[in-house]
């Protein structure tokens, strides 16, 4: 059990390994034949108590495509937590069934005392506002797969970056690249956290913290896109009034770089009107597709296969 490996946070991978990583994930996206057996007699858990369609479902679908077998649950009211019991104690009964755990969880850090507790790799899911580590290597996987490149960029960062778990943790993933400017687009109320631009200056790393995202169009690399996340706010009238903020249109997209990425982690409300999908720059379908590829190449990984 010396070798146990955990996901927690994407700097849980030197930049060297998650280049490694991402050379797989490659390599399953060109050969998936030479993987399809890799988890033979293999399970994974998928324990989510939270809901999820995307992460999910390509975790399981990851694990199909590599040989293995799926378990767990997709509610908290269907588990045990209902009865009151915590996550060391069901980690420790989902070691005795599974050979790795994918956890979701509102409560920030619980996927961390589960894997304190596991004697199996645990992959953190999503912790409440604080990191969705594999929604990132799906944004940098996306990003280097079709820019070629993880440095020298502008990317525009827009929409609910206070509870936006998957902007902190793509932020403190991207900072280990040279050159990379951030721009990062929200009204006052949703504003990245001072521990992230305190931890910015601290390194010295380029930042500007604006309201308009069409000012700032036409200097992007790359536009990430997020939703308001309305299960984290504190009353529904704050919601209401941000929800539609920002709507990203075709009229926008004139103004941006021809071979700039837009990306969103999903699940979209109305942020990006629906007449963009058809923009070739719009490459969040695709980044959903490249999920499944680095959960493939995660999964194996942390079992010791790849
Ligand atoms: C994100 C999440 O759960 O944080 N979705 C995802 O996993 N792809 C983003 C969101 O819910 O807005």
């Amino acid at each position: 059990m010396n070798n146990l490996r955990h996901l927690m946070s994407p700097l849980d991978f030197s930049t060297e390994e998650l280049d490694k990583l991402f050379d797989l994930a490659n390599d399953i996206e060109k050969n998936p034949a030479k993987y399809a057996h890799l988890c033979d007699g293999k399970i994974l858990a998928t324990c989510f108590y939270e809901p999820s369609t995307r992460t999910r479902l390509s975790f399981e679908s990851a694990m199909y495509n590599l040989g293995g077998n799926v378990l767990g649950f997709s509610d908290a009211g269907s588990s045990s937590a209902a009865k009151g019991e915590s996550v060391s104690d069901t980690i420790r009964t989902v070691s005795c069934f599974a050979d790795i755990c994918a956890m979701r969880h509102p409560k920030e850090g619980a996927p961390m005392v589960a894997a304190s507790k596991s004697s199996i790799p645990v992959i953190n899911a999503g912790d409440g506002g604080h990191q969705h580590p594999t929604q990132t290597l799906t944004d940098l996987l996306t990003i280097r797969s079709l820019k070629g490149r993880l440095d020298n960029f502008t990317i525009g960062l827009c929409g609910d970056l206070k509870f936006g778990r998957t902007v902190h943790s793509l932020i403190n993933a991207l900072i280990r690249y040279e050159n990379i400017t951030f721009i990062f687009i929200s009204p006052e109320e949703l504003k990245v956290p001072d521990y992230i631009t305190d931890m910015l200056k601290d390194k010295g790393i380029a930042y500007e913290e604006v309201i308009s995202l069409e000012n700032c169009m036409p200097k992007l690399d790359l536009l990430y896109m997020t939703r308001v996340q309305r299960e984290r706010f504190f009353n529904e009238e704050d919601y209401v009034r941000l929800k539609d903020f920002y709507i990203l249109t075709k009229a926008k997209m004139q103004l941006a770089k021809e071979d700039m990425l837009v990306l969103h982690p999903l699940p979209r409300v109305n942020e990006i009107s629906v007449e963009v999908d058809d923009d070739p720059r719009a490459v969040y379908f695709k980044q959903v597709q490249y999920g499944m590829y680095v959960r493939m190449a995660l999964i194996a990984t942390l079992l010791g296969l790849a």
